[in-house]
């Protein structure tokens, strides 16, 4: 793997070896401090982000490396109408690998096929997010010890919540696997996933459009933000974003031992009064996609040394 696209460029063993050296990491930082040395990351962020980028840029520093780059497309030459291609091969010259996040599906695979170096895909519109993935992941196995015999609820906006997409992908690889599907009618997993990865891998699921019902079933409930910047009228985004806000009287008939996700950022889908519950993860997962991005800058700088 030169570059990861898509999680489903990582097989399981790989996922496995990323995440016990994201534990290493956690356990033992000082081994780490200089592991990439005299290199560089390049963050080209097309859209904005708070936590992606800066944990790649941490994720480098506390590597011993450095960071440079762009967190918009108007402080690049995008806007003066230069292809990706053309940035990625730029890019290239200046360092040893890139992160770029792009509002067009498909970008960061095209600066894959004409990098040099290594490129990692920080989001591609409405499509995939594979890091955040990673982070999700390394946070299900630090809470569950693994990923067999699990019942997860993805609830909010199903259709355009790319981290959804990619992390559905990424477990449909393990058995007893149960997916709760819980979004407003027009807000659904789009049919493409449902298809190729649900049925085709015969993961058992359900549909619904209400919350409370779901809950006690549940050992993971992974709650997203409806994405506004990918509606085509605003008031279809005023009337849905409110779908679903998890409250503490919503947790009521939940497992002991639930674990709420999020990617961030959120806006009202969790009630800041269910940030002190102990069966709270989602600050956890953007720890633990600072240690995870490490794991994955490291291995790709190894393999693209040999
Ligand atoms: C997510 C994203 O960018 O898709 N955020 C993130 O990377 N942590 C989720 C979101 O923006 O809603």
């Amino acid at each position: 793997m030169k570059s990861l696209i898509s999680i489903l460029d990582l097989s399981t063993d790989e996922i496995l070896e990323l995440i016990s050296t994201a534990n290493d990491i956690i356990a033992n930082p000082d081994k780490y401090r200089e592991a990439c040395r005299y290199k560089k990351l390049a963050t080209l962020f097309f859209e904005p982000s708070t936590r992606t980028r800066l944990s790649f840029e941490a994720a480098m520093l506390e590597l011993g490396g450095s960071v440079l780059g762009f967190s918009e497309a108007n402080s690049s030459s995008a806007a003066k109408g230069e292809s990706v291609a053309d940035t990625a091969k730029t890019v290239s010259c200046y360092a040893d690998i890139i992160a770029m996040r792009h509002f067009k599906e498909g970008a960061p695979y095209v600066a894959a096929q004409n990098a040099t170096i290594p490129v990692i895909n920080a989001g591609d519109g409405g499509h995939n997010h594979p890091t955040q993935t990673l982070a999700d992941l390394l946070t299900i196995y630090r809470e569950k010890g693994g990923f067999e015999n699990i019942t997860i609820g993805f609830c909010g906006d199903l259709k355009f919540g790319r981290t959804v997409h990619s992390l559905i992908q990424a477990l449909s690889r393990y058995s007893g696997l149960n997916v709760v599907l819980i979004s407003p009618v027009e807000l659904k997993l789009p049919s493409y996933i449902k298809k190729d990865i649900l049925k085709e891998n015969k993961i058992p699921y359900t549909q619904t459009t209400s919350l409370e019902e779901a809950i006690p079933d549940l050992d993971i409930l992974y709650m997203t933000r409806v994405q506004r910047e990918r509606f085509f009228n605003e008031e279809d985004y005023l009337r849905l974003k409110d779908s679903y806000i998890l409250d503490p009287p919503k947790l009521k008939n939940a497992k002991s031992d639930l674990a709420i996700m999020h990617p961030l950022p959120r806006v009202n889908e969790i009630s800041t009064a269910i940030d002190s519950d102990p069966r709270a993860c989602y600050f956890k997962q953007v720890l633990n996609g600072k240690y995870i991005r490490m794991a994955l800058i490291l291995k790709l700088l190894q393999e693209a040394a040999k």
